[in-house]
């Protein structure tokens, strides 16, 4: 395993425990919104309490959100916690046994919550079965509402540790999630070349060059059924992985280049890393075992095509995946128009229904209310 040394400035867990809580609050709610985000170097490969077996870096999204209302009554502390779910208003008994052993694994962090019966109330803004994952932003919009209530519990807590608490809950909800609290570009994982990173918790990265301000992000939907391998089996695949020690080895380089990419602006070299770690993720499905191709036909077209719109024209666009076959081109915001009629002429007919969803770099999650 490669393994960066030990940092003295690093946290531990202990240091997300509370301690005695200065208020009581008996009800309320809040709200708030969570985008997903599109990673750059990818996460692929965990060990027990979600740690990540590589450092990885993300641009966050902006209309790929979820929406979670968290209302909230106190009670007697039980033996278990106690929720209602809704999804779009309706009950949603199929997401309990997530959200279940989430509280489970959170509780030691947030002890208040068997004193409470919550109703936990969420939509995305994205297709339901758009195979776009919704667990990222589900689980970072439900993390910073449980941090809400902690922060009324004890108003003394700093915004910084708000948000590292945030991204430290939500990780144990969903890997990727913790990438989704806060910045346009969240870097996870410890990395020797990046102060203050943690496997514990996202942190943002601060010396974006202009070029990849507003990053677009276009999603075209190749296939919207359901995954083929759900994340956590993906991830233990690599386990054991003919290839891993090399991937996570060259995951630590692609982030040290892929960080001063970002910060110089060169387009050419951004595409080369993002582009070889889509197919590298993918390769590393394709190389375990059990293997899987999740590429369909047209995920195929749709990059020989940008290859090729890219060989004749220079615009800087290119492509990432994540585990399915959906593409997400990205491209710099001035030549978004020029791109976009690219997409409409030539990539469109390789979607699903026609179906793509425009998105573009985004600042983390955003409180809509509190009553
Ligand atoms: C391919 O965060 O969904 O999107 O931690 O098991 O919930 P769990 O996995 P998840 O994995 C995401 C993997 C990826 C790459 C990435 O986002 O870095």
């Amino acid at each position: 395993m490669y393994l960066c040394p030990k940092k003295e400035s690093m946290l531990s867990t202990s240091h997300f425990v509370p301690k005695d809580y200065l208020n009581t609050i008996e009800k309320g709610s809040f709200e708030w919104s969570a985008p997903s985000n599109i990673a750059l170097v990818k996460y692929w490969g965990k060990r027990e309490h979600q740690i990540p077996a590589n450092p990885s870096v993300s641009f966050t999204l902006k209309n790929c959100k979820t929406i979670t209302k968290l209302s909230f009554q106190k009670i007697e502390k039980g033996t278990d916690f106690s929720f209602d779910l809704l999804f779009e208003g309706q009950p949603k008994e199929s997401f309990r046994p997530k959200i279940q052993k989430f509280f489970e694994r959170i509780e030691r962090y947030l002890p208040f919550l068997k004193e409470y019966h919550f109703i936990i109330d969420t939509q995305n803004t994205f297709p339901h079965s758009s195979g776009i994952a919704s667990s990222a932003s589900g689980m970072a919009a439900l993390a910073v509402n449980l941090m809400s209530l902690e922060k009324q519990l004890n108003p003394e807590m700093t915004e910084e540790y708000f948000n590292q608490k945030a991204s430290f809950l939500a990780r144990l909800g969903s890997g990727s999630a913790c990438r989704s609290i806060k910045g346009e570009v969240v870097i996870w994982g410890n990395h020797q070349e990046t102060e203050n990173s943690s496997d514990l918790f996202g942190v943002e990265f601060a010396n974006l060059h202009s070029n990849f301000k507003n990053y677009q992000d276009t999603i075209l939907l190749v296939d919207k059924g359901e995954k083929q391998v759900s994340s956590t089996l993906g991830h233990d695949l690599m386990n054991g992985h003919p290839f891993a020690e090399k991937r996570f080895e060259q995951a630590h380089k692609n982030l040290s280049k892929i960080k001063s990419i970002l910060n110089n602006g060169a387009f050419d070299e951004f595409i080369e890393i993002v582009e070889s770690e889509a197919l590298t993720l993918h390769a590393m499905m394709m190389t375990s075992m059990p293997y899987f191709i999740l590429m369909k036909p047209n995920t195929l077209e749709i990059i020989n095509k940008i290859w090729s719109f890219r060989a004749a024209t220079q615009t800087p666009v290119c492509f990432t995946l994540d585990a399915g076959a959906n593409v997400h081109v990205l491209y710099p915001e001035n030549v978004r128009e020029v791109v976009l009629q690219f997409i409409k002429n030539e990539l469109v007919a390789y979607c699903q229904n026609g179906q793509y969803i425009c998105d573009e770099m985004g600042v983390g999650a955003i409180q809509l209310n509190e009553f």
